[in-house]
């Protein structure tokens, strides 16, 4: 417990007169996968939001990496090395992929040897490197996406719904590269996953958090979630199976 990296303990969000979240307990720890996992509307965005400062939490604690950034703005969260792939990916569609990625990079300058990275884990952005974001296919811009968000060491990757309608075939590229992303020593990345098809969220969660109504419900090992169907039936209302 005391080597998460980011724990959120308590924490209430109100957007408007709505109370969104009410008291979220969630320890991400250093190294590996966490999935957030929970039904359409449970909270999970607006609890990636409220880790990134873009709501303010009106009650409750966010720790990362020893210190307290409950009250910090987004640009202050951003430097602490935490990045943010928001559910529309955020990427520039009249751009070209290099241009995007020189943006996302610190000082205007792309470090080469990260660059060279990234090409592994995403062969398509160095295909159409030169070509307009818009052009890309939507798994191809969930690439770019991530692609820009590791572009500059992180300590910390919160991703939103990477497979949103994205076809099989892509989301197991998707798979595969966030495997890869988690192996590769050198990015020293802890990645916050908020991912409702369960055959990604299994292969590449270590450890795994619910939520329902702005709350978490469960949390623990994958593994065990992943091997316990009757678990799966009383947190989701139905096995994860059917959610592929
Ligand atoms: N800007 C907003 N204004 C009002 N209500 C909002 C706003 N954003 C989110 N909500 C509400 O907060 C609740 C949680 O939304 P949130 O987007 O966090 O859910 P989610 O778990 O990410 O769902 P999904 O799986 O559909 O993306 C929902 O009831 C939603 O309607
Ligand atoms: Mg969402």
């Amino acid at each position: 417990m005391s080597d998460a990296l980011l724990s959120l303990n308590g924490i209430h969000t109100h957007i408007g007169p709505y109370h969104i979240l009410q008291g979220v307990d969630l320890e991400v720890p250093r190294g590996g996968v966490t999935v957030l996992l929970g039904r359409n509307g449970a909270g999970k965005t607006t609890t990636l939001r409220t880790i990134m400062g873009l709501w303010q939490a009106s009650q409750g604690t966010i720790r990362f990496d020893g210190a307290a950034i409950q009250k910090e703005t987004t640009p202050a969260i951003a430097q602490r090395e935490i990045a943010f792939v928001p559910e529309d990916m955020g990427i520039f569609s009249d751009l070209t992929v290099h241009e995007n990625m020189l943006l996302a990079a610190r000082g205007g300058a792309i470090d080469e040897e990260r660059l060279g990275w990234i090409f592994g884990l995403f062969p398509p952005l160095k295909t159409f490197w030169q070509s307009a974001a818009g052009n890309l296919s939507g798994g191809q811009k969930q690439m770019l996406a991530v692609a820009r968000a590791i572009i500059e060491p992180r300590k910390l990757i919160l991703i939103d719904e990477p497979t949103k309608g994205l076809a099989p075939a892509i989301i197991n590229a998707m798979i595969a590269a966030l495997k890869e992303l988690k192996e590769l020593k050198e990015m020293q990345t802890t990645i916050l996953l908020v991912e409702q098809n369960f055959s990604m969220a299994r292969a590449v969660g270590d450890t795994v958090a619910v939520m329902d109504d702005g709350r978490i419900v469960y949390s623990g090992d994958m593994a065990e979630l992943a091997a316990d169907t009757g678990l799966q039936e009383r947190l989701m209302g139905l096995s994860l199976e059917a959610h592929q």
